[in-house]
């Protein structure tokens, strides 16, 4: 499968079309941003290493039996993917007390939260991305309460099975950011799975092994993105 017309660039990934008009190519960038843009560097390698984590955590989800829009990869950088039409809120969950929600409610970063937080952000980078809740979703007009609620179950039966599945690899799934789009009617996970859009602590020495060690300048950026994959897969890249 070949790529046609440049679709849409993000701050991580070029969307392009192909000869398919219900295919799309997702090509992963190194760069990085953080803080809605305003820090921006690059990381090496990332882009190939975030193509082959989510591909591994889109066909992990596939093979426990919630489906993607991931197809299949197609090189170190490309993966071709469903067409869907993105729905514009972002899905995270929240399995310990880290990043915006320590800011939010005052908390010490670190401790395993009693239960999943779940949580909604409007996906609009000119507002820099707000917390909203399932009325503002409504008369927002950005998915129907039936679609909201189908994005919740998955987020959170998601949680279960990567949340397993890392535990296996001596991995805290701490929080992650999922997107899901509409393709032929119904709700499907879409974006990336990846250090950039989770936060994965060593379990030992919690340790951070994600898109963290760039926003806070810890070094060793390259290192973690590539630890994590080695872990899932065992695999050099
Ligand atoms: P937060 O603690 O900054 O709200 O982030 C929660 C999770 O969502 C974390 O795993 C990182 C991810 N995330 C993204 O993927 N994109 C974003 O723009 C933001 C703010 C967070």
């Amino acid at each position: 499968m070949e790529k046609k017309a440049l679709l849409y660039e993000g701050k991580a990934k070029r969307i392009y079309t192909t000869e398919d008009p219900g295919l799309l190519i997702a090509a992963y960038k190194d760069d990085a941003t953080a803080f809605n843009g305003l820090k921006k560097g690059q990381i090496a390698n990332k882009g190939i290493l975030n193509n082959k984590i989510s591909a591994f955590f889109f066909t992990l989800l596939a093979q426990a039996g919630v489906d993607s829009h991931f197809v299949k990869l197609l090189s170190d950088r490309e993966m071709l993917v469903k067409k869907v039409e993105i729905i514009r809120v972002e899905v995270v969950v929240r399995n310990y007390a880290a990043g915006s929600l320590v800011e939010r409610l005052g908390l010490e970063e670190g401790p395993p939260l009693s239960r999943p937080v779940l949580e909604f952000y409007y996906k609009n980078d000119a507002l820099g991305d707000p917390l909203i809740n399932e009325d503002h979703i409504a008369v927002l007009n950005l998915a129907t309460p039936a679609q909201v609620g189908i994005m919740a179950d998955q987020a959170l039966t998601i949680n279960e099975i990567l949340t397993r599945h890392l535990q296996t690899r001596n991995l805290l799934l701490v929080d992650y950011k999922l997107e899901f789009g509409l393709h032929q009617g119904n709700v499907l996970l879409a974006d990336e799975i990846s250090p950039d859009t989770c936060r994965f602590w060593e379990a030992t020495t919690g340790e951070k092994l994600d898109k963290d060690r760039f926003r806070r300048d810890l070094g060793g950026v390259e290192e973690a993105y590539q630890e994590i994959y080695r872990r899932l897969t065992g695999g050099e890249n």
